[in-house]
C-alpha cells in the first residue's frame, strides 16, 4: 500500500460513512489517497470529512476550481484518471453503476471513471431490492465483462431494515481486496504491443450453418483485459462470442479461421507478442454452399473438409523477436502432446488446459493450467479465476522481456 495512488470515488449511499474508515485506514497504511464525490455522496458525508481523513482537498465539481489539484480544471479529470494506480468506487450506487454501463459522464466522478485506464474496483452498496433488481445485476455483469472488478456486497441487515445482500464489506475486506488488485496491477507491460486471440471460429457450411466449437472466449478476453490493465496496447482478435469488449482494448471481430489468420498476420507485424487463446477450427468445409442445403429425399449430404491455415505455426516459422504463446487442450497424453506442440510451432510458452482434471472449462470463470516454456520447465497452477491465470501468463512474458 505504501506510496500507492488510490483514488476513491464516493457516490450517494448511507454506506458512505463506512468509506471514511476505509480512507483513514488506507492513509494509515501509507497510501496516497484522493477522494472525489458525487453530489448525492455529499448528502451523506461532507467533503470536509474526507479531506481531513485523506489530508487532501476533495474533488467534487466538474466546473469549478476546488483546489483538488493544481491543474487546469479543463484537464483535471484526465490528470486525476492518470494519477491513480487504482480507482475504487465505494459505495457504488445503482444509479452510478447504470451510468458506467452506458458511458454517461455527467459529473466529475463519472468523467474520471470514463477516462481512467487503470484497474477500477466497484463496491456496490445499496438496498437488497435495488441490488437484486435485474437492471442492476445486468449492469454489473456487463461491467465485469468490461474488466471492472466488482466486489460482492455483504449480506445482512440493511439501513432500510431489510435483510439481504447490499452491505458495504468491512474495512479490512476492502483493504485486502484493493491490495490484491494493486499487486496484479503493475505497469510492467506499458507500451508493449500484444495481439490476443479468443473464442471459437465458425466455418460456414452454407449461409445458415457452420462448424464451430464450445469455446466461450473468456480466457482470451481475460488475457486482453489483464494485459491492458498492465499498460499493454492490446489488439483482441475475437471469434464469435457475446462477451463485452474489455476496457481500453481494440477488438477486431472475425468469424472463420481464415479471417482470424489474416487479421493476426496483419496485426502481428508490429506486435511484440502474440497469445493464441482462440480455439481455431483445424478443418473447414472445402466449399461453402451458396444456398441453404435442402433436404433431398433420403440422401445424406457429405461435407468435404479442408485444413485451415495454422496461425501460430505460420508465425513460428518467421518468429523474429516476437514472443509466441499457444494453448493446448488435450484429452490424452496431455503433457507430451503439449510439449510436442510447443516445439512444432516454435513457441515460447504453451498453456495446457487440463480436461482430465477440470471437466467444465467451457464457459467457466476459472481454469486449471500448466505453463510449459521453451526450456521444458513446467509450472503447474492451482484452480484460479481466468483473470488470475491471465496475469500468471503475462508475468512470464514480462520476465522474458526483462531478461532480454
Ligand atoms: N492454432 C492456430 N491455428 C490453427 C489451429 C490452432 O494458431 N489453425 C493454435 C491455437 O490457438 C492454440 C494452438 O494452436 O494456441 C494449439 O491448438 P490445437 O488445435 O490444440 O493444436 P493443433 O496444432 O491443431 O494440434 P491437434 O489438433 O493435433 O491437437
Amino acid at each position: 500500500m505504501r506510496g500507492a495512488h488510490i483514488l476513491v470515488g464516493v457516490t450517494g449511499g448511507i454506506a458512505a460513512y463506512k468509506v471514511c474508515y476505509f480512507v483513514r485506514e488506507l492513509a494509515r497504511r501509507g497510501a496516497d489517497v484522493r477522494v472525489m464525490m458525487t453530489e448525492a455522496g455529499q448528502r451523506f458525508v461532507t467533503p470536509l470529512t474526507f479531506s481531513a481523513l485523506s489530508r487532501y482537498p476533495v474533488a467534487v465539481d466538474l466546473w469549478t476550481a476546488d483546489q483538488s489539484s493544481d491543474t487546469d480544471i479543463s484537464t483535471r479529470h484526465i490528470h486525476l484518471a492518470n494519477w491513480a494506480d487504482v480507482l475504487v468506487i465505494a459505495p457504488a450506487s445503482a444509479n452510478t453503476v447504470a451510468k458506467f454501463t452506458h458511458g454517461i459522464s455527467d459529473n466529475l466522478l463519472t468523467v474520471v471513471t470514463l477516462a481512467c485506464s487503470r484497474p477500477i474496483i466497484l463496491v456496490p452498496a445499496m438496498d437488497a431490492d435495488m441490488y437484486l433488481n435485474e437492471a442492476t445485476q445486468r449492469n454489473l455483469a456487463v461491467l465485469r465483462e468490461r474488466g471492472f472488478h466488482v466486489m460482492l456486497p455483504g449480506s445482512g441487515e440493511l439501513a432500510s431494515g431489510l435483510k439481504g445482500p447490499g452491505r458495504l464489506p468491512e474495512v479490512e475486506e476492502l483493504v485486502a481486496y484493493v491490495g490484491g488488485i494493486l499487486k496484479q496491477a503493475h505497469r510492467d507491460l506499458r507500451g508493449k504491443r500484444i495481439v490476443v486471440t479468443a473464442g471459437p471460429t465458425y466455418e460456414a457450411i452454407d449461409p445458415v450453418r457452420f462448424i464451430g466449437n464450445r469455446s466461450s472466449g473468456k480466457m482470451g478476453f481475460a488475457l486482453a483485459n489483464a494485459a491492458a490493465q498492465r499498460g499493454a496496447v492490446v489488439t483482441l482478435v475475437a471469434g464469435p462470442t457475446h462477451l463485452e469488449t474489455p476496457r481500453k482494448v481494440k477488438r477486431i471481430n472475425v468469424e472463420s479461421a481464415l479471417q482470424m489468420f489474416n487479421a493476426v498476420q496483419h496485426h502481428a507485424k508490429n506486435a511484440q507478442a502474440v497469445v493464441m487463446a482462440a480455439a481455431v477450427a483445424d478443418y473447414a468445409p472445402a466449399r461453402m454452399a451458396k444456398q441453404k442445403i435442402k433436404k433431398t429425399g433420403d440422401d445424406v449430404p457429405e461435407i468435404a473438409l479442408t485444413q485451415t491455415p495454422d496461425i501460430l505455426g505460420t508465425l513460428g516459422k518467421k518468429k523474429g523477436k516476437r514472443l509466441l504463446v499457444g494453448f493446448a487442450l488435450e484429452t490424452e497424453r496431455e503433457e507430451r502432446n503439449a510439449r510436442e506442440k510447443l516445439k512444432r510451432k516454435n513457441l515460447d510458452l504453451i498453456v495446457l488446459n487440463s480436461l482430465a482434471t477440470h471437466r467444465t472449462i467451457f464457459g467457466s470463470d476459472s481454469n486449471i493450467v500448466t505453463i510449459i516454456d521453451a526450456s521444458g520447465t513446467k509450472q503447474e497452477l492451482p484452480e484460479l479465476p481466468k483473470f488470475d491465470v491471465a496475469n500468471r501468463i503475462l508475468d512470464r512474458l514480462a520476465l522474458m522481456w526483462r531478461k532480454k
